[in-house]
């Protein structure tokens, strides 16, 4: 079995999966049993001193929606959307000081980690709650400038506000890396335009890692009911919102070289495989928990090491960045790319039956003649959407010289 052991910034842990800052990581207990059913590691709910965070999480709401946009009952399709409103924990973080220490002592035990999360109102909050943590023995604090809640309570500073906004990120991120000993970690928020700027700035400021990222904010509505779902904005997110957050994983890599936590749009081991190839070392899991158990956390461990296996790779530095590193670095690359045309093979072809590639054909290269789809190989671009369109395998590319 391919080894599953990470470090990130400085810190062990027995494989890179971690439960991310969600609902089963809420009290001792469940970190616990994160712990116990197979997890590298849990980041505690974020911890705070915004009463209302504390509040929202006792009025949680969650909507899942299928890819038609409607509520699901029953099974949960990979295409889910988690619509939801919560706040942070739901205890006062003075509460959680005995409980962050039993549970820090149960993962060391396993080889695995409690990571603090916090969110605070004030300069004194974030100092004092990350120096609470950092008490604990926990040995890595992420700092949640991600949350969409705090934005849109009128009179708090907090989350997606800071985190869009590279001076405020960075004047908190100094203020608690030289406050606390332990290594800093940034939440993103996707909610902005200036991703590489932030990342530059905390880094700048003293953060040793980052988050990428928390959720989107968005907006569901019931056509049925002209409302909202669940009364109004909330965090979405779920599987097929990956490609955006590796985007980001992939830039703040290969631009600034700080290690980073992938999250958002995690579902099974091949997306976590995705993540680490883009430039993340560790990954955090979340809502897909919500949904499908605690205990399916070790089919997504162990899914990890049977991948690298099938694969041929040893253990996960040998992937770490390798897809980011093989990305175009610009448009000249790909204009300078072998050219390639589309090659039908009329045995499997079902012309006239079937013209998905004809009709799929914006550059005029395929037409029906005389019972049979024709090339006109001037025109084919080798763009790959017929390739992409036939349902009976019956297109090639091919070198285009051939
Ligand atoms: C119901 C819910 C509650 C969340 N609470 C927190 C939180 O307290 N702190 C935090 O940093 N992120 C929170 N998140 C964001 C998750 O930690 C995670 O970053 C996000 O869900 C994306 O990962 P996923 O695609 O694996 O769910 C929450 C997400 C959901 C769905």
């Amino acid at each position: 079995m391919a080894n599953l052991e990470t470090e990130f910034c400085g810190v062990k842990f027995r494989n890179p999966l971690v439960v991310s800052s969600i609902e089963p990581t809420n009290s001792v207990d469940k970190l616990k049993r994160c712990i116990d059913a197979g997890a590298g590691g849990a980041i505690v709910k974020t911890l705070t001193d915004i009463p209302d965070m504390h509040k929202l999480s006792k009025h949680s709401k969650y909507a899942i929606l299928n890819n038609k946009g409607r509520l699901i009952r029953g099974v949960i399709p990979r295409s889910f959307s988690f619509y939801a409103r919560s706040g942070y924990s739901s205890d006062p973080y003075e509460e959680w000081i005995p409980h962050l220490k039993e549970a820090q002592a149960h993962a060391e035990g396993s080889g695995a980690q409690i990571i603090g999360s916090v969110g605070a109102k004030s300069m004194e909050g974030w100092r004092d709650i990350c120096r609470a943590v950092e008490d604990c023995g926990i040995k890595l604090v992420e700092l949640n400038f991600g949350c969409p809640h705090p934005a849109m309570m009128p009179g708090v500073r907090g989350g997606s506000m800071i985190g869009q906004d590279p001076e405020m990120a960075a004047e908190v991120t100094a203020w608690v890396a030289d406050a606390v000993d332990i290594p800093v970690i940034i939440k993103m928020t996707p909610d902005q335009s200036r991703p590489i700027e932030v990342a530059r700035a905390v880094k700048d400021a003293g953060a040793s890692a980052v988050t990428l990222t928390n959720r989107y904010t968005g907006f569901a509505v019931d056509i049925e009911t002209g409302k909202p779902y669940i009364g109004g904005p909330a965090g979405v997110g779920g599987p097929w919102i990956k490609p955006l957050s590796l985007r980001w994983v992939h830039e703040i890599h290969s631009k600034l070289g700080i290690p980073i936590a992938g999250s958002n749009g995690i579902f099974d081991a091949r997306d976590a495989i995705e993540f680490i190839m883009s430039g993340a070392t560790l990954m955090q899991i979340g809502s897909v928990l919500m949904l499908k158990g605690i205990e399916y956390l070790s089919e997504v461990v162990d899914g990890m090491s049977t991948l690298l296996d099938e694969y041929g790779y040893p253990d996960l530095p040998s992937i770490h960045g390798l897809a980011s590193r093989q990305a175009a670095t610009s448009y000249q690359a790909h204009f300078e790319a072998k050219p390639v045309r589309a090659a039908i093979d009329q045995e499997k072809c079902k012309f006239p039956k079937c013209e998905n590639c004809i009709r799929s054909c914006f550059h005029e290269a395929l037409s029906g003649d005389n019972g049979t789809v024709v090339t006109l190989e001037e025109n084919c671009l080798g763009c790959e959407l017929c390739y992409s369109v036939c349902p009976h395998n019956a297109i090639e590319m091919v070198d285009k010289a051939a």
